[in-house]
């Protein structure tokens, strides 16, 4: 199976190609850059050229072929034009690409609380509201969708254990379970059109998954 990972770069992204290319997908890291590119493939993965805020048309090009896109780009600069041109526009336009390109499979990474983006100060609300914005876009697709909303990302080593549920309290997690996560969704049919909070716990990934309701 042939996944597309936007924002491969990330230190999300990163782990998620790393976990992916141990799984034996073929994988193609979407980067700005061909200069980030040298990084992610090293784990086997193709990178190309996926810039959410370039030309759609190109996002398409870097779709073909691709059952699966994950999409874990998000705003370097958290000034509202930059969150809105890549978490909102360009999450919408990759969604968009994607169900150009017949993609069937999309994974969002998105974040708690962008269901409820009324709290925190105006740099926080810019950011929940534009993921509110794409997520509700992607539910609304024709792909089969996943939303995944961890809490306050941290950069801790893997645990391989979460707490996942439809809406949690205020919490963090690790870059690495995250990016567990998300992969593991893409073996988990029950992930399919649910969106749900996540962070650190004590439940293995599988297990949390399998007992989404
Ligand atoms: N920080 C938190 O506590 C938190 C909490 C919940 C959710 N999240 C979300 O989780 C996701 C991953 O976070 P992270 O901290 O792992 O990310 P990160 O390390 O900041 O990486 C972000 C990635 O997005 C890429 N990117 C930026 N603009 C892009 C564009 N126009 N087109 C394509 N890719 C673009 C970056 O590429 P370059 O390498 O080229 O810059 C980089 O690969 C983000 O969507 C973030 O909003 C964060």
């Amino acid at each position: 199976m042939q996944v597309t990972v936007l924002g491969s770069s990330g230190r999300t992204g990163t782990h998620i190609v790393r976990l992916l290319c141990a799984r034996d997908y073929a994988v193609r890291a979407g980067v700005r850059s061909r200069q980030r590119g040298e990084e992610v493939a090293r784990f086997g993965a193709r990178p190309v050229v996926a810039d959410v805020a370039a030309d759609p048309e190109e996002l398409v090009q870097a779709f073909e072929g691709s059952q699966v896109v994950i999409n874990t780009a998000g705003a370097g600069d958290p000034d509202p034009a930059s969150v809105n041109l890549v978490d909102r526009d360009g999450a919408i336009a990759a969604i968009h690409a994607a169900e150009k390109a017949g993609v069937q499979r999309y994974v969002q990474l998105s974040a708690q609380f962008a269901d409820s983006p009324d709290q925190g100060d105006r740099l926080v609300r810019s950011i929940l509201l534009a993921k509110q914005i794409s997520d509700s876009i992607l539910r609304r697709s024709s792909l089969s969708w996943t939303v995944v909303r961890p809490g306050t990302l941290t950069d801790d080593p893997p645990t391989g254990r979460v707490k996942i549920a439809g809406h949690l309290e205020a919490g963090r997690v690790s870059r690495a379970d995250v990016a567990a996560v998300v992969v593991a969704s893409l073996e988990e049919p029950l992930t399919e059109s649910r969106g749900f909070d996540v962070h650190s716990g004590e439940v293995p990934i599988a297990a949390a998954l399998s007992s989404l309701d």
